[in-house]
C-alpha cells in the first residue's frame, strides 16, 4: 500500500470529502463534480497512478486540495489507512461517498470462491467498517454527509448476479437504518445507479447493452447523487427509467420479479 500522496493541506479546515473508488467510472465523476463545488477530497482506490492523474486534473481545473490514497479496500490494512489518512492531524471529514465496489456474473456455484468473498469484503464489509469508523469524527461537521452507492440490482433478487445483488440489498437497507441512527448529525444517502457507462460491466463479465434498459452517465449518476444528498434524501434512485423499474419491480410479485431478473442476468454474460 502506497502512502498518502503530497498535496496542499489547508482544505482540512472545511472538511475533506473522501471518495473510495476514485480511479474511474462512478467515482470519477463523483470527485469532479465534488470539486466543482469547491470541497477538498481525498481520493482512495489501489490504482495510485490514475488517482494521481486525477488530482493533478482537479486541482488544475478546481484549485482545490486533492490527497491521494493508493489502497485495497478489500483487507483490513487498506481500510485501517484510509482511516488512519482521513483523520490524521485532527481531521474532520465533511463527506464518505463510499463508492469502491465490484460485480461478479455467473450463478453462485460457479463464480470463484474467492472472487466472491473479495466481493463481500469490499462492497459490504468496508461500507460498515468505513461508516461505522469515520461517523463519529463526521457528526457536527456543517453539512456532513455519507453517500452509500448501491443499485437497482438491490430492489430484487437477481438469478445469475446474486451475491451481488444481494451486496447491494445490505448496502440498502444498511444505509436506510444509518439514516435515522445519525439524524440530525449527518445526512445518510443510498445512490441506486442502473446501467451506467463505465468499467464496471467488463470487470463483472456482464454485457446488457443489447438489453433496452435506460442507461446514463457516470457524470450524471454523480451529479443527481449529490444533489440528493444535499437534499436530505434517504434512497436516490438514478435516472427517470430507473425509478420507473424499482417502482415497477416493488408492484410486481417477488416470484415475478426473480423470475424477470433471471432471464435479463443469465443470458447477457460475456463470452469469457
Ligand atoms: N456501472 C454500473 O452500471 C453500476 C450500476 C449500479 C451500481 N454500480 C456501483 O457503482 C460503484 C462504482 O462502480 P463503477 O460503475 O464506477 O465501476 P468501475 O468503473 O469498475 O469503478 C470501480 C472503482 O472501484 C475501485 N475498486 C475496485 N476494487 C477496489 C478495492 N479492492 N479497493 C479499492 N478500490 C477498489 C476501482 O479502482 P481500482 O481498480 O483502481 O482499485 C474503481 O475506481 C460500484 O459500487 C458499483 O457496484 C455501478
Amino acid at each position: 500500500m502506497d502512502g498518502v500522496g503530497q498535496q496542499p493541506t489547508n482544505g482540512a479546515d472545511r472538511g475533506e470529502c473522501i471518495v473510495t473508488g476514485a480511479s474511474e467510472g462512478i467515482g470519477a465523476a463523483f470527485a469532479r463534480a465534488v470539486a466543482r463545488r469547491g470541497r477538498s477530497l481525498l481520493l482512495v482506490a489501489r490504482r495510485g497512478a490514475l488517482l494521481d492523474a486525477l488530482a493533478a486534473e482537479i486541482r488544475a481545473a478546481h484549485g482545490v486540495p486533492v490527497r491521494t490514497l493508493a489502497a485495497d479496500l478489500g483487507v483490513a490494512d487498506g481500510i485501517d489507512a484510509l482511516v488512519d489518512a482521513a483523520l490524521a492531524d485532527g481531521r474532520r471529514p465533511s463527506m464518505l461517498i463510499n463508492n469502491a465496489g465490484f460485480g461478479l456474473y455467473g450463478d453462485v456455484a460457479a463464480c470463484d470462491e474467492r472472487r466472491l468473498v473479495e466481493m463481500l469484503r469490499l462492497n459490504v464489509e468496508a461500507v460498515v467498517v468505513l461508516s461505522r469508523r469515520l461517523a463519529p469524527a463526521m457528526s457536527g461537521v456543517p453539512g456532513a454527509a455519507i453517500l452509500n452507492v448501491a443499485s437497482t440490482a438491490a430492489f430484487q433478487a437477481c438469478p445469475g448476479f446474486g451475491t451481488y445483488a444481494a451486496t447491494k440489498a445490505f448496502v440498502l437497507a444498511f444505509t436506510e437504518a444509518m439514516h435515522i441512527e445519525l439524524e440530525g448529525k449527518i445526512r445518510v444517502t443510498a445512490v441506486c445507479p442502473g446501467y451506467t457507462e463505465s468499467g464496471f460491466h467488463a470487470v463483472a463479465g456482464l454485457d446488457l447493452k443489447t438489453m433496452k434498459l435506460p442507461i446514463m452517465t457516470a457524470e450524471d449518476v454523480a451529479e443527481q447523487a449529490l444533489r440528493a444528498s444535499d437534499a436530505g434524501t434517504c434512497v436516490h434512485v438514478s435516472g427517470l427509467g430507473n425509478k420507473v423499474l424499482v417502482a415497477a419491480s416493488g408492484i410486481v410479485p417477488r416470484a415475478l420479479s426473480r423470475r424477470v431478473a433471471g432471464k435479463i442476468f443469465r443470458r447477457n454474460s460475456f463470452e469469457r
